[in-house]
């Protein structure tokens, strides 16, 4: 019997409609949008806004695009995954909810937090699962609303973060295409550079906690960006290494879009043209969860059946790795 793999099958997406610009931001905080556009990419991002509408509110509408267009029906599946590091609520997962109301009626679902490096993460556990023999539709939908927990008076973490939602099905393969090999990294004493520090068990809401605005992403940029920048190369070649793949071999790049300065140097350090490297960065800005994703969705059409994608990604806590997968089909 040929040995199953997990494969990506279908996408979808979604995007609020409300574009927040750089120009928009130059009013906000002391900015300009060449500073902004040098130092990051980011042109505009899309930001979710409506009264009780959380991360669900994306990762729902995401989802039923993903079952829309692959005319999947939402009982087959039988697990989904929400990959987020802004659930709707401190508890009662995010997934259980996005799984009841788009009909996912024979599927268990639960969330799965690793800052921005969730929506990697997830690829290994949906995989894993999908590989173990014991599932075969695996929903993995990567989804924040980035802006519920951004200080738009912080003119050094307001101008990077955006909403936005992606989802991907997982699916055994019988061909050895989808997730070849994974290798994933953690590093806890970098909790302290890129934080949301209040609003768990650690430090509740207080007055005095939304007082210091503590409630916000804090980040201290110069430091997050030389730490991804050195571990995203690092896993980025280790992955190639290991699989005895050459920069000939690989067709696309999809890096986490925090910045595009760190995708580039993890670019640099693989020696890849820029023509393999997935960018959406100007379009978006950072959403965290949703990133990689977003990418696949706005490259879709470019993916070719047997195509060998490297996905990278770091983030906060810190979370870092990559992971080599061979694509499964042509749009
Ligand atoms: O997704 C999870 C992981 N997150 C990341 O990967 C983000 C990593 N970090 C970064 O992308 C970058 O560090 C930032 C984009 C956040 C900042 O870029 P930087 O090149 O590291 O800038 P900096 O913090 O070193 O600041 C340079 C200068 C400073 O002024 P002085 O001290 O040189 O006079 C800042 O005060 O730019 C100033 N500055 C700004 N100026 C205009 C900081 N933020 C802004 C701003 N607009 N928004």
């Amino acid at each position: 019997m040929s040995k199953i793999t997990a494969a990506i099958t279908a996408l979808g997406s979604y995007l609020p409609e409300d574009v927040l610009t750089n120009a928009m931001l130059e009013k906000m905080v002391d900015t300009n949008d060449e500073w902004i556009t040098t130092r990051t990419g980011i042109k505009e991002r899309r930001i979710l806004k409506g009264a009780g509408k959380g991360t669900s509110f994306m990762a729902i509408k995401a989802a039923e695009n993903l079952l829309e267009k692959r005319g999947l029906a939402p009982e087959e599946i039988d697990l989904v995954l929400v990959a987020t590091a802004t659930p709707d609520m401190q508890a009662a997962a995010t997934a259980v909810y996005v799984a009841s109301k788009i009909g996912a009626t024979n599927a268990f679902a639960f969330d799965l937090e690793a800052a921005c490096s969730s929506f990697l993460y997830g690829m290994s556990v949906a995989s894993g699962y999908v590989m173990s023999g014991k599932y075969k539709k695996v929903l993995l939908i990567g989804a924040d609303k980035c802006s519920s927990m951004i200080d738009y008076t912080d003119r050094a973490t307001c101008i990077i973060f955006g909403d936005g939602a992606g989802a991907v099905l997982f699916e055994p393969n019988k061909e050895g295409l989808g997730l070849q090999d994974e290798y994933l990294r953690c590093d806890g004493t970098g909790r302290e550079f890129l934080q949301v520090k209040a609003g768990g068990s650690m430090y509740p809401l207080t007055e005095e906690v939304l007082e210091k605005r503590e409630q916000f992403v804090f980040q201290d940029g110069k430091t997050v960006f030389k730490h991804a920048v050195s571990n995203m190369a690092d896993v980025a070649v280790k992955i190639l290494d290991r699989n005895q793949l050459t920069k000939e071999d690989i067709h696309w790049l999809a890096a986490h879009q925090a910045n595009k300065r760190i995708i580039e140097a993890t670019a640099n350090r693989i020696d890849l043209n820029r023509d393999k490297v997935m960018m959406n960065i100007e379009k978006y800005g950072n959403t965290t969860s949703a990133t990689l994703p977003l990418l696949l969705v706005d490259y879709e059409k470019q993916l070719q059946k047997g195509e060998n994608i490297i996905f990278a990604a770091f983030g906060g806590g810190f979370t870092w790795g990559a992971i080599y997968l061979k694509w499964a089909y042509n749009s």
